[in-house]
Parts: structure tokens; sequence; C-alpha cells
């Protein structure tokens, strides 16, 4: 049995760990069961995680005398709804959870998200543990306590912090995910390098291929990293007052694509992201903060691993610069009227700046869109 690594999530008597590693799933029981008021559970997944990888932690689970129920809510987006959170709880209830109940979170950011923010406000907050089954959701969505739904007013504007007893990344799930969700998630992982970390992204460039592959020790090695970097900013920053805006690096000019595009198939969040943190670069490097090589050289990388590094490759749409100005303007990531970026000195030296000046982005998006 390969051992497991754990990170840590700092945050007093709501602490909780992260299990890292091949064969996390199958031991789901032996983590869970410690945890639990009640040897009872309540699975959520979607229906494309359950049929690869229900039945290995329902055998864990009944391995470790844990009854359980399972919900399955729609696969993609459309499930961080509203319609959906409202049939998701009024299951719950009709299942009789109580206080002491635990729900697990069994897939990608879609079900950890709407399962937490579930678990959020269900009898005004009982625990859960996520289970996530995408490299998104492993790096980045699983951890930190985010949880909610969109409405039509935009994404993630419903919600609450509301953090996971327990987070089970199991590196061997992602053999079934398909490719270009994984690159997806691999552009958040690239992210952790550029924030503060060169010598990651140094070993990124020598890895990620392998990582991609199906080499699991790459895949340890690259979550753990991330899971690490992302508990240490959580840990500093918990509800995003300072450290923790440095996680949206990328994701300024990201959004605004990623809504220009309608959030579906066209365009993934992660794809979005690896543009956006190219853009960001050469607003830095404008700016006179950053060289030009330290962008060039991100650009380089994405590109080998085969993630796209500007909005000319994204299919079938053609993006306006006035339009994604507007998009950024109404991100809500705005304080008092300003543009929050964040911006970079170099790989591995990201710092927020909201004194971004207008001509300097008009003129980054331009080039991009003309390039
Ligand atoms: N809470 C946060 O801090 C945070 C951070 C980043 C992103 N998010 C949210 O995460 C969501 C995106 O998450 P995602 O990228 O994981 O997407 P997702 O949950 O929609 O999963 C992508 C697709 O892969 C399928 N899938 C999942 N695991 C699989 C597996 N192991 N094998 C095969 N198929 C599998 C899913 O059924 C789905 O169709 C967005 O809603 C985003 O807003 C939240
Ligand atoms: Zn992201």
């Amino acid at each position: 049995v390969n051992p497991l690594e754990t990170v840590t999530v700092g945050l007093g008597d709501r602490s909780y760990e992260i299990i890292v590693g091949p064969g996390a799933l199958a031991r789901a029981g032996t983590h869970i069961s410690p945890l639990l008021r009640q040897p009872r559970t309540i699975v959520v997944t979607d229906p494309v995680v359950a049929d690869f990888h229900l039945e290995a932690l329902s055998r864990s689970l009944s391995d470790s005398d844990i009854a359980f129920e399972t919900i399955v809510v729609p696969a993609g987006e459309e499930a961080k709804s509203m319609a959906e959170l409202e049939r998701l709880l009024a299951r719950l209830l009709e299942l009789g959870i109580e206080r002491s109940s635990c729900i697990v979170a069994l897939g990608g950011g879609v079900v950890g998200d709407l399962a937490g923010f579930a678990a959020a406000v269900a009898l005004r907050g009982i625990d859960f543990v996520q289970i996530p089954t995408t490299l998104l959701a492993q790096v980045d969505s699983s951890v930190g306590g985010k949880t909610g739904i969109n409405t039509q007013a935009g994404k993630n504007l419903i919600g609450a912090f509301h953090q996971p007893r327990l987070v089970l990344a199991d590196t061997k799930v992602l053999d079934t995910l398909p490719r270009r969700q994984l690159l997806a998630g691999y552009a958040e992982v690239v992210k952790y390098g550029l924030i503060d970390d060169p010598a990651f992204f140094g070993w990124l460039e020598g890895h990620g291929a392998a990582l991609l592959g199906r080499d699991d020790a790459a895949r340890v090695k690259a979550v753990v990293r991330s899971c690490r970097a992302k508990a240490d900013i959580v840990a500093a920053d918990e509800r995003e007052a300072g450290r923790r805006a440095l996680l949206n690096l990328g994701h300024t000019f990201g959004h605004a694509l990623e809504a220009a595009c309608g959030y579906g198939d066209i365009l993934l969040h992660g794809e979005a992201v690896a543009i956006g943190m190219v853009m960001a670069f050469e607003l830095s490097v404008r700016l006179g903060h950053c060289p030009a090589d330290h962008a060039d050289r991100l650009r380089r990388h994405l590109a080998a691993v085969g993630l796209p590094t500007d909005p000319q490759h994204v299919d079938g749409v053609i993006f306006s610069a006035d339009d994604l100005r507007r998009r950024m303007a109404t991100d809500k990531k705005v304080k008092d009227g300003h543009l929050v970026f964040v911006l970079a000195r170099g790989i591995g030296e990201a710092f927020v700046s909201n004194s971004v000046d207008v001509d300097a982005l008009t003129a980054v998006l331009e080039d991009s869109l003309a390039a």
C-alpha cells in the first residue's frame, strides 16, 4: 500500500487535513470514520463520477460499517443553481439529517461547491467531507472553504465560507478524467508556481508532461505542493482580505473571457485562466514590473503542454477589447471602483495592484486580440 501524503490547513479548531495519493478513495471509510458523530453519511455526487468511482467509495464506507444514502445531482455547471440547491436541500431533509450528520461530496468543483453550500446552510451548518475527482478540484476548489452557486447575476455570487472536515484527493481517480479537463486543472497548478514558487514552476517545466500522463508520483507531488500553497494562503487570510487575492492571478482576464464565452464547453475555466495568466504577465511587462522573457517562458510552458495562451486560440469566438474591459469592471473583485489586478515582477513574484493604468490595460487587450 502506498503511503499517503498529508497537508494540514491550519484554521484553529476548524483545521483539517488534505490526504493525497493513489488509493485514498479505497481507504475513505478509515479516514472518514473517526470524524463521524453517527455511523452514517450522505454521499452527493454526479452521474459521471458515480459511474466511475461510487462503487469504490461505497465498498470502503461499508467496510468501515458506515451506512450511507446517495444523492445524484446533474453533471456540469448547471447543477450550481438555486433550483438544484433547493432540490438537494429538500432531499437531505427528507432523509432526516441532523446537526450531527455529515455529507460526503464526491466529484469535481461543481459537486463540491453545491454540496458544500448545502452543508453550510442545512440546519444552519452540518459537517462535510470533500473527495475531489478533478485535478482542478484537488488543487483548488476543495480546499479553502468557499462554497456556492451561480445566479443570473453571475457565477459564485451566492455562497458561504464553510470549511470541510477532511479532503481526500486520490490522484488515481484522475485516470478517468478527460484530458481537456485535466489540462484545465493544470493551469491552476502552474498558477501556484507563478505566485511565489519559481522552483515549482521550474519543476513543472520538467515534469508537467509526466504529470499529465499517468505518472502518479508526479501527480502527488504537484497536488501536495499546490494544496500546501493554497492552505498557507487560506490559513493566513481565510476570507480574502489581502493575501488570498493572489490566488486570482489570471482570473480577472480569465473571468472576462469565460463570461464572453458563456461559461460552457467553448472555454473551460482553467483554459481561460491559462490565457488570463499570460495576459497578466503581458500587462506586468508593459507596466515595467516584469522582464519580457518571464512572460515568454510562461507562454512557452503552457503551449508545450497544450493549453491555450491567447484569445485567438478560442475557436469560433471573436472577442472585443471594449467588451472584455466592461466585463472586467463588473467582476466582483472590484474595490472602490478600481480594478484589482494580480501582477508579477517575474515568475514566482506575484503581487496585488489596485492602481492599474487603463491605457496599459487597453493596449494589452488590443495587442492580444490583434495577435
Ligand atoms: N470553491 C472554490 O474555491 C472554487 C475554486 C475554483 C473553482 N471552483 C468551481 O469549480 C467548478 C469547476 O470544477 P471542475 O473543473 O472540477 O468541473 P466539474 O465539477 O464540472 O467537473 C468537470 C466534468 O468532469 C466530470 N468528472 C469529474 N470527475 C471525473 C473523473 N474522475 N473522471 C471522469 N469525469 C469526471 C464531471 O462529471 C464534469 O462533467 C466551477 O463551478 C468553479 O466555479 C470553485
Ligand atoms: Zn480558478
